[in-house]
């Protein structure tokens, strides 16, 4: 039988070159040598408000993006988190075996945190969800960027606590991180990971961005006061566009850039996104022009991954002594 993976990508903001690299091109590079489960995690959405229409559209937008860079749904189960009820049942047993403690120490959490006026309660919670969402499919393997780390270190603590305080009920999944890419930088400021929710137009790449607005991003990235490629000295802005044009095009490598005015190397980094983009780009205009598609894919995700959830939340209802009707 084949291991089983799963990851998430959330359905707020736009996909960016970051979550392509990180995740998504690792997911479908990963896909045929295991059973997949990939989720557009909607209930994490809303640890922050999202407004309701446009989170209704990101979902299939997410979904339809998943399919564009590659992710196979005949092969892969391709999933809306809130279509199957297990993950947030799961989330809140998981919940009561949670010190809060461990919560308090999560460097997300604390950064999200600062910039809300008021704290929902669900960001502190959004770790446990995440826990929730793994152990749910008792996944053994979870590709992710490296900013996912710490919340997978803690899937792992809370697995054990829950195995040691009510006998052995999930398996332990391991982090999965991709050789290249699992930490992509802002085009900005390459001291900061490229996120959503940054809202500097030159600060994150779009899955979706037209090529001429790939090549002015790129232009505009910030470099340092060096004149060329040094590759055994890059600064991090040359360090980090080095770094996409690699995982963009593996034939670009430190030896074929060294020596190169940063106006060219730039230039050669712009067309090794765009090319990467172009194929998904064409690939996701064509599934969104058929409205039913994507439907069709979640509701097939949804009842393929049922089964799975609803017998680890027997299991684990009957771990803990909850009610389990004897049939
Ligand atoms: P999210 O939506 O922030 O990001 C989705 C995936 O993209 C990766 N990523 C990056 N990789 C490299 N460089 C970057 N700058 C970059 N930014 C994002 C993330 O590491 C992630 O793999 N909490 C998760 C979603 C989630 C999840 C899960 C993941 C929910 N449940 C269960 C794995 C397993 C998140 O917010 O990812």
């Amino acid at each position: 039988m084949k291991a089983r993976v799963l990851s998430g990508v959330q359905p707020s903001g736009q996909l960016h070159l970051g979550n392509y690299l990180g995740a998504l091109k690792n997911w479908a590079e990963i896909q045929s040598n295991y059973e997949s489960i990939f989720c557009i995690v909607d209930l994490h959405a809303i640890t922050v408000y999202q407004d309701p229409k446009e989170l209704a559209e990101k979902i299939r937008e997410t979904a339809a993006l998943f399919i564009a860079a590659g992710i196979d749904p005949q092969e892969s189960s391709i999933v809306v988190q809130s279509s199957v009820s297990g993950h947030a049942e799961l989330a809140w047993m998981l919940t009561c075996v949670t010190p809060l403690g461990w919560l308090n120490r999560m460097t997300q959490y604390k950064a999200k945190a600062e910039k809300q006026e008021t704290v929902g309660a669900g960001l502190l919670q959004y770790p446990v969800l995440m826990a929730a969402d793994i152990l749910v499919y008792q996944a053994k393997i979870v590709p992710v960027g490296e900013d996912q780390s710490q919340h997978l270190e803690l899937a792992r603590d809370i697995a054990q606590r829950f195995n040691s305080m009510y006998g052995d009920t999930f398996v332990m999944p391991e982090t999965r991180l991709p050789a290249v890419g699992a930490r992509i930088m802002g085009l900005d400021d390459p001291t900061t990971k490229m996120s959503k929710s940054v809202s500097g137009t030159n600060h994150a790449i779009a899955l979706l961005d037209e090529p001429s607005i790939v090549r002015k991003k790129i232009a505009r990235a910030t470099t340092d006061s060096q004149p060329a490629v040094d590759p055994e000295n890059m600064g991090p802005g040359v360090a980090n566009l080095f770094t996409i044009a690699h995982a963009c095009d593996p034939f670009i490598t430190k030896n074929s850039v060294a020596g190169m005015r940063y106006g060219d190397f730039k230039k050669l980094v712009a067309e090794a996104v765009v090319s990467r983009l172009e194929p998904i780009q064409r690939k996701y205009r064509e599934i969104t022009a058929d409205r039913g598609y994507i439907d069709s894919v979640l509701l097939e995700g949804q009842r393929r991954v049922l089964p799975i959830a609803e017998n680890t939340i027997r299991n684990a209802k009957r771990a803990m002594g909850l009610y389990v009707a004897n049939r």
